[in-house]
């Protein structure tokens, strides 16, 4: 492993679009990936499956800093069992959301998220990868879109996984998920001052992986 591997960091409020791009930009350079909130929303899960109450900051820390999961194939496996759509419930990512507010969880979570930086490079993407976790990336990218594109998209992502869904109720959970997210004083949802920002409300998600290879060519040009 070299510390000195590239890595780019795409962050962004929920449903922006994040997961789509880092994933696809990450196999197009053949560069490993980190999706940064599986492991929030994977201590989360184990929060709730041991019956440790949201807010416990020590036992929610302690489950973090000892979290046995393991990503194979696209699999998120938590003590061996494949939670890969559990995972990524609704659900899930609210409580998630209310981990992430405890400082302790967050610093659980750091050495976890710092060893997925390896040869030949990595796409990390989440909240705090350009601010906190990756702060000498070569290239950082904030990802916004409006809230009702957001909505919509993870709209179509439940109906197409046969998950029932409401639009209004998916809009207020953003709004009320993203406020959390920025409000918070640990690691807030906001962009590096070094990033740049990526409005995806009007372009697919192949156009805006074109725009982050584009930028990552340059800072290899001048490197
Ligand atoms: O990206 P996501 O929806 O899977 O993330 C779930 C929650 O985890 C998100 O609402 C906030 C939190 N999170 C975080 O605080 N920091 C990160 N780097 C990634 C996710």
């Amino acid at each position: 492993m070299s510390l000195l591997s590239p890595v780019i960091t795409i962050d962004g409020p929920t449903a922006s679009g994040k997961g789509t791009v880092a994933h696809r930009v990450a196999k197009h350079l053949g560069y490993h990936y980190l999706d940064s909130g599986a492991l929030y929303r994977l201590t989360a899960l184990m929060a709730q499956n041991k019956g440790v109450a949201l807010d416990d900051e020590p036992a929610i820390a302690a489950l973090a800093r000892a979290l046995p999961c393991r990503f194979d194939h696209g699999h998120v496996l938590l003590e061996d069992v494949d939670v890969t759509d559990e995972v990524r419930a609704e659900a899930i990512g609210v409580a998630a959301s209310k981990i992430a507010v405890l400082q302790e969880v967050r610093k659980a979570l750091v050495d976890l998220q710092v060893s997925f930086r390896n040869t030949p490079g990595l796409v990390a993407d989440g909240r705090d990868m350009g601010t906190v976790i990756f702060p000498d990336a070569q290239l950082k990218i904030f990802l916004t879109a409006s809230a009702e594109a957001r909505a919509s998209r993870r709209y179509k992502q439940l109906i197409e996984k046969g998950i029932s869904a409401n639009m209004e109720n998916l809009v207020k959970d953003l709004i009320e998920r993203d406020a959390r997210d920025s409000a918070r004083t640990a690691a807030p949802l906001k962009p590096s001052p070094d990033a740049i920002i990526l409005d995806t409300s009007e372009i697919t998600a192949e156009q805006a992986v074109q725009n982050v290879l584009e930028w990552f060519a340059k800072t290899q040009k001048s490197a």
